[in-house]
């Protein structure tokens, strides 16, 4: 769906911890967020990067959309769980009409879940000979579960707002935090996003702009503030606060123990998959990582990611590639919400200007 530059696009992400909508438009002078905000949902609302209670998210859409004086109906809503997800196939090279034609009779085999029950989307990354099997093709293939799809559509239309399209978070996180991946530099070899959220970290390998692998993890910082909870036996709003208190480096000494194992654990999880991704045959060396999301604040995360991977992790800063004044968001207010606004400003991008 094309809209005309200038146009305003807004993102939507219903995330674990908050829903967070922002409105982007491209002009002359690059993209300007025009708005912002972010509404807290209720523990539970969404597991799992999944909607278990459509009232209370729905409400809480609603109470964003005014509470920020958002006007726009037309949104894009990102999703990120275990009913979508993205492979990498290689087939008998077809032209592009007929791939589209068939395309759920090429993919049936590869994705798992019914294909008659999925929406399913591709993008062709390369056609290639070889000598055993002719003229081949590799598509990225994405793949989600219709009616997961259909209950964040639902939920949305719910509060009011009309989804005009749904896009995969990682390739909007992607989008927001990389020039890279954007396709605007080039880069020798590939780079890493890391999304580390409350329930769901995502893992997106990109090669100038192509996403050659995604995975989505079913953990994030919320995994440490629920073992603290339970181990030193408080509420969780409790374990939060001994969580954030490691920051200042004189934090409860148990809550710090907890917090570097699950530090351990979260790292070997990324590793695992880079690790993966390192052994596909086409696979580059990996730059660099860029780390976001309100888990990758963690405390010991960025470090302890650096020093396992051997490779640079930045922390990203979407914020500082748009034009955030009409927000009216002061540079303090912009460096709160940068780690968390990742995926609304990638998924509004992905239409803006286009
Ligand atoms: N300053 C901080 N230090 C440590 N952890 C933090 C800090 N700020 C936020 N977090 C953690 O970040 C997590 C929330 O991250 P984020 O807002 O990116 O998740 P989400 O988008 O709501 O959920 P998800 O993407 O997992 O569905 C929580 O686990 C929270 O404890
Ligand atoms: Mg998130």
């Amino acid at each position: 769906m094309a809209i005309a530059g200038g146009a305003q696009v807004v993102g939507l992400d219903i995330g674990t911890s908050a829903v967070r909508a922002a409105e982007v438009s491209s002009g002359k002078n690059g993209l300007t967020l025009s708005k912002f905000g972010q509404v807290a949902l209720p523990p539970g609302s969404v597991v799992d990067g999944e909607i278990r209670d459509a009232g209370s998210v729905s409400h809480a859409i609603s109470t964003l959309f005014k509470r920020h004086k958002i006007s726009s109906k037309k949104v894009v809503v990102g999703v990120a769980n275990q009913r979508v997800v993205v492979r990498q196939v290689d087939l008998p090279y077809l032209e592009e009409k007929d791939f589209r034609a068939s395309i759920k009779f090429q993919v049936a085999e590869h994705i798992p879940m019914p294909v008659d029950d999925a929406e399913i989307d591709y993008q062709i990354l390369a056609d290639y000979e070889t000598a055993e099997s002719g003229h081949m093709m590799r598509v990225l293939i994405v793949a989600a579960a219709t009616d997961m799809v259909e209950q964040f559509v639902d939920t949305v239309t719910a509060a009011g707002l009309r989804p005009t399209g749904v896009d995969l978070i990682p390739f909007a996180v992607a989008r927001a935090v990389s020039d890279a991946a954007r396709g605007e530099v080039g880069l020798d070899g590939a780079e890493a996003i890391v999304d580390v959220g409350a329930g769901v970290t995502n893992v997106l390998i990109h090669q100038n702009g192509e996403a050659q692998f995604v995975r989505i993890l079913l953990t994030g910082g919320d995994h440490a503030t629920s073992e603290i909870a339970e181990e030193m036996d408080i509420p969780f709003d409790e374990a939060e606060a001994h969580k954030l208190d490691l920051h200042t480096g004189a934090g409860d000494k148990q809550a710090a123990e907890i917090v570097a194992r699950c530090v351990g654990n979260l790292v070997q999880e990324i590793q695992g998959s880079l690790d993966y991704y390192l052994g596909l045959e086409e696979a580059q060396p990996i730059r660099s990582v860029l780390l976001t999301g309100g888990g990758s604040l963690t405390p010991g995360l960025g470090r302890a990611l650096e020093a396992s991977l051997d490779m640079d992790v930045f922390g990203a800063v979407p914020l500082q590639q748009v034009d955030a004044k009409k927000t009216g968001l002061n540079q303090n207010q912009i460096s709160q919400v940068e780690p968390v606004a990742a995926a609304a400003l990638g998924l509004a991008m992905g239409r803006a200007g286009r």
